[in-house]
């Protein structure tokens, strides 16, 4: 049986994530792997509600921590009941967004001490980390000016979405695990890269 690989992409808004997730995990199956794709928040019954409650209302009065707590608890149910299964079934997962996020927006973009979020993030996961994450970045208005209907957290200032770029440049420096791909190349290409890294992971997976 083949060995689980858990591949996460990260970035900021409209670099390209859902694009490219969709695109590796299609390429992924032609190729014969048995893989599963989900997103974060979402990928389960309770991450679809609070999904909804993070992106789309605006009267809640969220705060940073408050969306820490319900991104958390979205994690621990996908990692429970879809990703370790997967990953104990020999599966390849692709994960459009996932702890590293939490850690951008609510921790380093939002406030919230980093290493409160890093131990919640490591509970919700189990401990579990990505073999792989594709960092996907350009420059902030180029990704903004991509998404067409601007969700409650895309519609937060140019200030934090410059902050969000940073924090997941300093990420990349910290994690062997991120690679980093700039997407102001078309599509066709930006995926060939992807793919360029993913089967030298693979291949190391396979050993
Ligand atoms: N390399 C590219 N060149 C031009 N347009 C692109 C490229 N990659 C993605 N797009 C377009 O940009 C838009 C945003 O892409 P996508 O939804 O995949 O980004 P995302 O990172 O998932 O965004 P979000 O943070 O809103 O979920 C889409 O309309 C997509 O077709
Ligand atoms: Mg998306």
């Amino acid at each position: 049986m083949r060995r689980g690989l858990l591949i996460t992409l990260e970035g900021p808004e409209g670099c390209g994530k859902s694009t490219h997730s969709r695109r590796l995990a299609r390429w992924l199956k032609g190729r014969g792997f048995s893989v599963v794709l989900t997103r974060e928040p979402g990928g389960t019954p309770l991450g679809r509600k609070l999904r909804s409650i993070l992106l789309d209302q605006e009267s809640l009065g969220l705060t940073p921590w408050m969306e820490l707590l319900l991104y958390e608890a979205s994690r621990a149910a996908l990692v429970s009941g879809v990703i370790l299964p997967a990953l104990k079934a020999g599966k390849v997962v692709v994960v459009d967004r996932f702890q590293d996020s939490t850690w951008v927006y609510q921790g380093w973009a939002g406030g919230v001490d980093l290493e409160g979020v890093e131990r919640l993030g490591r509970a919700a996961c189990q401990g579990l980390e990505p073999h792989l994450t594709i960092l996907l970045d350009l420059p902030v208005s180029r990704g903004l000016s991509r998404v067409a209907r601007p969700n409650r957290m895309e519609r937060k200032p140019v200030a934090f979405h410059r902050k969000v770029r940073q924090g997941y440049g300093v990420l990349a420096r910290r994690h062997r695990r991120i690679r980093v791909i700039r997407t102001e190349a078309p599509v066709g290409e930006v995926q060939e890269k992807i793919r360029q890294v993913v089967e030298r992971v693979l291949k190391i997976n396979r050993e």
